[in-house]
């Protein structure tokens, strides 16, 4: 498919106003080139190269060993894609908490060496003063709040945040912080719809939910997730939109039943 140039660059500045707006905003994962540029060509407004990656595409068993070299390839092949869509990469599990010096450092990388248009950390009042430096020296930065992967072992599993009195108020201090701190747009993830919503109406910026409900201001999901690529593990918040697995699965096996039984390839086939 050819590129749209008619179709306007998505900015940070045109994220904030989508809330303003009341449009939606819709995120979605990629880590390859190729589904960068369709994903470019549909109408996604943030591509995010997440470090998901590390389960999705490693097969890891969460995203801590995540590295700087890993998220710095994924990112510059997507770059290499996209056209329209905004670009946010994830900064990796001890790539910003041990400094603001490294975060800085390692944010720069993702911009100038794989051509992200923004970062994205996760926690709360603990990252404010790194992100307020970053975003001083004109790095987006986007927050993420809830369940945070990279602190799985503290959470103990991938559960439900925010459920009780403390963890929400919590929550929506976090959030003010975040905001006060200059986070662009915040990431909800698995936090309780009500909760979501309390933190949406209490933001100037646009939240961005995953498992959060329907009153986030966008709506992110990790892609193979959404395809049905990955199919081990089914969460509520997940709607599937196709089954590739099920489509590679058929695939996989037509072609090694016509490659052993001769039928591929046929002379149409060959030259
Ligand atoms: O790593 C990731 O893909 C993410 C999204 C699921 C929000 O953080």
């Amino acid at each position: 498919m050819s590129i749209d140039h008619s179709k306007k660059k998505i900015t940070v500045p045109s994220i904030i106003k989508m809330k303003e707006q009341g449009e939606k905003i819709a995120v979605l994962t990629a880590y390859d080139h190729l589904t960068a540029e369709i994903l470019d060509e549909s109408a996604i407004d943030i591509i995010l190269v997440g470090d998901s990656l590390g389960t999705v595409v490693a097969g890891f068993e969460n995203t801590i060993p995540v590295s700087m070299d890993m998220m710095i390839y994924h990112v510059s092949i997507v770059r290499s894609a996209i056209h329209r869509a905004l670009l946010v990469a994830d900064m990796p599990f001890l790539s910003y908490q041990t400094s603001i010096p490294d975060a800085i450092e390692n944010a720069g990388k993702l911009l100038k060496e794989a051509g992200a248009e923004a970062v994205k950390l996760e926690g709360g009042k603990i990252v404010a003063d790194t992100i307020e430096k970053l975003v001083g020296f004109g790095i987006p930065v986007m927050g993420h709040l809830g369940l945070t992967p990279q602190s799985i072992h503290k959470f103990g599993g991938y559960k439900l945040i925010g459920k009780d009195d403390k963890e929400e108020k919590q929550m929506i201090e976090d959030a003010q912080i975040l905001e006060k701190a200059g986070v662009f747009a915040l990431v909800l993830e698995k936090i309780p719809a009500k909760l979501a919503k309390k933190i949406t109406e209490s933001l100037r910026i646009p939240t961005i939910g995953i498992g959060a409900g329907q009153h986030c201001d966008g709506q992110v999901l990790v892609t193979h997730d959404m395809l049905g690529i990955f199919d081990k593990f089914h969460p509520r918040f997940v709607r599937r939109y196709a089954a590739i697995a099920d489509t590679m699965h058929q695939a996989f096996k037509a072609y090694c039943q016509d490659v052993k039984s001769g039928k591929f390839p046929s002379e149409d086939e060959s030259y």
